[in-house]
C-alpha cells in the first residue's frame, strides 16, 4: 500500500477500511516509518479514563524518521529553507545532511549541559532554523520540549517552566518581527525570577540586543557548539524511545484560568502528522512547502517541523510577518522560493485582502498549486479571494480543521483528490470518526444536522494527558459525552454529509486563530488594582475573526479613563502577553447577573455584537436595569472601533 491516496474512490475505500479495521489500517500506515523495534499492540484504549496507547512496545526515535532515514536518498535536498524578517538579509538553506549534523551537534550540547532523557526543556526562540534544531535535538536524546510562543509574557513563561519543572531554557538575545525587536533574553530573565527549577540558559545570538549573562547559569549557543566541535565526533546516536514516551508539551487555553499542558507522545504523533501531511497536501518530491504559522503553536510543530520532515519534504520557514516591509511580503517569498504549497490562516488572508490587490500586481505566483487554511472558520469572501487571486482558480484549497489536542488534521479535503466547498472542512480523514451530539447527549445520525462535535474512536495523534493533571484531561475532553472525545466546537453536517465547523461552544475565543480563554483573561484584568470585576466576550471582527470585548467595573474611571484603560492593557501584556489585549474596553457601573450571581454573558455577547433586537429574556436577572446602561454605554465605545 502506498501512503498517499490518489483518487476519491480510493479515499472512500480506505476510509471504510479505517473504520471497520482501525488497527489493521494504522498498522499499515505505521509500516511506512522506521522502527527500531516493531510494536506488539497497535491500540489499547479506554476513553472514560483517558487511557490511550498506540503502538505499544514499539521502539523508535522520531528524529531518525525525520532525518537519518532520508540521508541516503535525499541528503542534499533542502530540508529547511529559511527566509529572514529583513528581505535584505540572506536566506538560509539547510539540506537534510546539514540539518542532521546540526541536530546531532546541538544534541551533544544538551548532553554537555546535563540534559537527559525525560528532562523538560523550555524553548523561547524566534522563528529561526535553530528553533527547529533545538526541538529535534531534544527529541534526539529523549528530552521533552515545551516551546513558548514569542508573544507570551515572562509570567506565562514562568508558569510553563514551573508546571513542567524545566531544567533548561533555550532562548535568543532577541527576535525580529517586522520593525520590532523582541527582547527575548530579558523577558526570560524576568521569568526566571519566578522559578527555581532552571539550572542553565542557552542563548542564541540573533539581534545583538544587549543582554546580561548570569555567571554559572547563562551560556552562549555558539560557544557551546564550539565546545562540542573540539570534542571530536559530531555524531549523537538517537535515544531509543518507547512509542508512548512523551515527545513534547504544548500549552493551550481552556475554560478555566490556567492553561493546559497538552501532552503528545512519540510513535502515534509521528505516524499521524506524517500521514496527514502527505495526504492532505498531496506532497510531491520536489515541491516547496510554506506554512506561515509560528512554531510556537501546534501548527508549526506538526506542519513545519515533524510532519514535513518525516516525509522528506522541503519546509520553508519564515521569520517575519505578512506586512513587512509591505503587504506583498508573502507573495515576494512565494516568488523568490517558487513555493508550491502555501498553508496559512484566515486572519492573514483577510488582512492581506484588505490591503488591496495592488500588492499582488507583478508578483509571479505561478508556482502555487495547492493552498491550505487553518486555525479558524474561513468565511466565503476570504475563501474566494484566496482561490481566485492566489490560486488563480487552479489550486485546490484545503480548509483543515483540528486542534492542539489533536496533534494533526482531523477533517479536511485532500488537495485535488476530494471535493472542496467554501467555508467547509468537508470530510474526515481516514481513521477519524466524527459524531455530532445533541444537548441530551444523543448522537445525531444522518445528514442535515448540527450539534457538538465529538470524535468517537481514537486516532494516533491525539493528546494522552494534560501535564501533571490527568484528571483535568478526563474532565475537559472525555466527560461531557462519555466514551467520546469532545472538541468543544459546534459543527454542521450538510445534506451531502460535508462538515462545516461553526466555532467554539465554550468560553474560549479564537482571535486571529489563537485561542484566548476568557477566564484567564478576566483573571489577568482583575489583577489591576482599580478593577473590581470584568467580563470578556467575543464579537465579530473583520480581520481577526473574533475581537475581544472587555466589560470592566473599576474604581477611578472618572479620573482619567484613557490612562486607566492603557494601564489595564499593560497589565494584560505583562501577565499573558500582547496577543491577549482586548480590542474594546467598556467601563460599566455594573454587570448583568442571574439571581445566583453568575454573569449573563449571553446578553453581553449580544450587546458586543450590536444585536439588540433579541437580547432574550432579561426579566430573570438580578438587576435587569443595568442592561439599558450597558447598551447606552456601548454606543460610545462602538464608535471608536
Ligand atoms: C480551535 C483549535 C490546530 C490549528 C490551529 C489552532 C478552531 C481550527 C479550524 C478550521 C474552523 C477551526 C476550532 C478549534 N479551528 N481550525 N479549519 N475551521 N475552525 O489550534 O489553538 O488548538 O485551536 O481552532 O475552534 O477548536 P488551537
Amino acid at each position: 500500500m502506498s501512503l498517499q491516496i490518489k483518487s476519491f474512490e480510493e479515499y472512500q475505500e480506505i476510509y471504510k477500511k479505517s473504520v471497520e479495521d482501525p488497527e489493521g489500517f494504522w498498522a499499515g500506515v505505521a509500516d511506512h516509518f522506521f522502527w527500531k523495534k516493531k510494536w506488539q499492540n497497535v491500540l489499547s484504549w479506554d476513553f472514560e479514563k483517558a487511557d490511550i496507547k498506540w503502538f505499544e512496545g514499539g521502539k523508535l526515535n522520531i528524529t531518525e524518521n525525520c532525518l537519518d532515514r532520508h540521508i541516503y536518498s535525499l541528503g542534499d535536498k533542502p530540508a529547511i529553507i529559511w527566509e529572514p524578517n529583513d528581505p535584505e538579509e540572506a536566506h538560509r538553506v539547510l539540506t537534510y545532511k546539514q540539518l542532521l549534523n546540526k541536530v546531532e551537534q546541538f544534541a551533544n550540547v544538551l548532553k554537555n549541559n546535563d540534559i537527559k532523557k525525560g528532562d523538560r526543556v523550555c524553548i523561547y526562540l524566534p522563528m529561526v532554523p535553530e528553533l527547529a534544531i533545538a526541538m529535534l535535538a531534544c527529541a534526539r536524546i529523549g528530552a521533552i520540549h515545551t516551546v513558548v510562543f514569542g508573544g507570551f509574557s515572562a509570567r506565562s513563561i514562568a508558569d510553563r517552566i514551573n508546571d513542567t519543572d524545566s531544567k533548561l531554557v533555550i532562548t535568543a538575545d532577541g527576535g525580529f518581527r517586522g520593525t520590532k525587536t523582541i527582547e527575548l533574553k530579558n523577558i526570560v530573565d524576568d521569568a526566571l525570577e519566578q522559578t527555581s527549577s532552571v539550572e542553565k540558559v542557552i542563548v542564541l545570538t540573533r539581534t545583538r540586543t544587549p543582554v546580561s549573562m548570569i555567571k554559572g547559569r547563562d551560556v552562549w549557543w555558539e560557544d557551546e557548539v564550539r565546545k562540542v566541535e573540539t570534542m571530536g565526533s559530531p555524531a549523537c546516536p538517537a535515544e531509543e524511545m518507547d512509542a508512548e514516551d512523551m515527545l513534547f508539551v504544548l500549552y493551550t487555553s481552556g475554560s478555566t484560568g490556567k492553561p493546559k499542558g497538552v501532552v503528545h507522545t512519540t510513535g502515534g504523533y509521528m505516524v499521524y502528522t506524517g500521514y496527514t501531511f502527505s495526504n492532505v497536501f498531496q506532497y510531491q518530491p520536489d515541491e516547496i512547502y510554506f506554512c506561515t504559522a509560528d512554531i510556537g503553536w501546534i501548527t508549526g510543530h506538526s506542519y513545519i517541523v515533524y510532519g514535513p520532515l518525516s516525509q522528506g519534504a522541503t519546509s520553508l520557514m519564515f521569520e517575519g510577518i505578512p506586512t513587512y516591509p509591505d503587504a506583498g511580503r508573502f507573495w515576494d517569498v512565494v516568488e523568490k522560493h517558487k513555493v508550491n504549497i502555501l498553508y496559512t490562516a484566515p486572519t492573514a488572508i483577510r488582512s492581506l485582502m484588505a490591503f488591496g490587490d495592488e500588492y499582488l500586481e507583478d508578483k509571479d505566483l505561478s508556482s502555487i498549486n495547492k493552498l491550505g487554511s487553518v486555525g479558524e472558520p474561513i468565511n466565503e469572501e476570504a475563501w474566494n479571494w484566496f482561490n481566485e487571486k492566489i490560486g488563480k482558480s487552479e489550486a485546490p484549497i484545503v480548509d483543515t480543521w483540528w486542534q492542539t489536542e489533536n496533534g494533526g488534521i482531523l477533517i479536511s479535503p485532500l488537495a485535488g483528490i476530494t471535493p472542496t466547498k467554501p467555508s467547509y472542512a468537508m470530510l474526515p480523514l481516514p481513521g477519524v470518526q466524527p459524531a455530532l451530539m445533541d444537548e441530551n447527549g444523543n448522537e445525531l445520525e444522518g445528514n442535515d444536522v448540527s450539534g457538538n462535535l465529538c470524535i468517537k474512536f481514537p486516532w494516533p495523534g491525539m493528546l494522552r494527558t494534560t501535564y501533571g493533571d490527568h484528571q483535568r484531561c478526563i474532565d475537559t475532553y472525555f466527560s461531557a459525552y462519555p466514551g467520546k472525545y469532545f472538541s468543544e466546537d459546534g459543527c454542521l453536517r450538510d445534506k451531502e454529509g460535508h462538515y462545516r465547523i461553526t466555532g467554539r461552544v465554550d468560553d474560549v475565543l479564537n482571535v486571529s486563530g489563537h485561542r484566548i480563554g476568557t477566564a484567564e483573561l478576566e483573571d489577568a484584568i482583575n489583577m489591576h488594582a482599580d478593577v473590581v470585576e470584568s467580563a470578556i466576550v467575543g464579537y465579530p471582527h473583520k480581520i481577526k475573526g473574533q475581537g475581544i470585548y472587555a466589560y470592566i467595573i473599576a474604581d477611578n474611571v472618572e479620573r482619567n479613563e484613557d490612562e486607566l484603560k492603557q494601564n489595564i492593557l499593560a497589565t494584560v501584556t505583562r501577565l499573558i502577553g500582547p496577543i491577549a489585549k482586548p480590542d474594546i474596553v467598556q467601563f460599566v457601573e455594573d454587570l448583568p447577573k442571574t439571581r445566583s450571581g453568575k454573569i449573563m454573558r449571553r446578553i453581553l455577547r449580544k450587546i458586543a455584537e450590536n444585536e439588540l433586537d433579541n437580547l432574550g429574556d432579561i426579566t430573570t436577572l438580578l438587576n435587569p436595569d443595568v442592561v439599558e446602561n450597558v447598551i447606552e454605554g456601548a454606543k460610545k465605545y462602538r464608535e471608536k472601533v
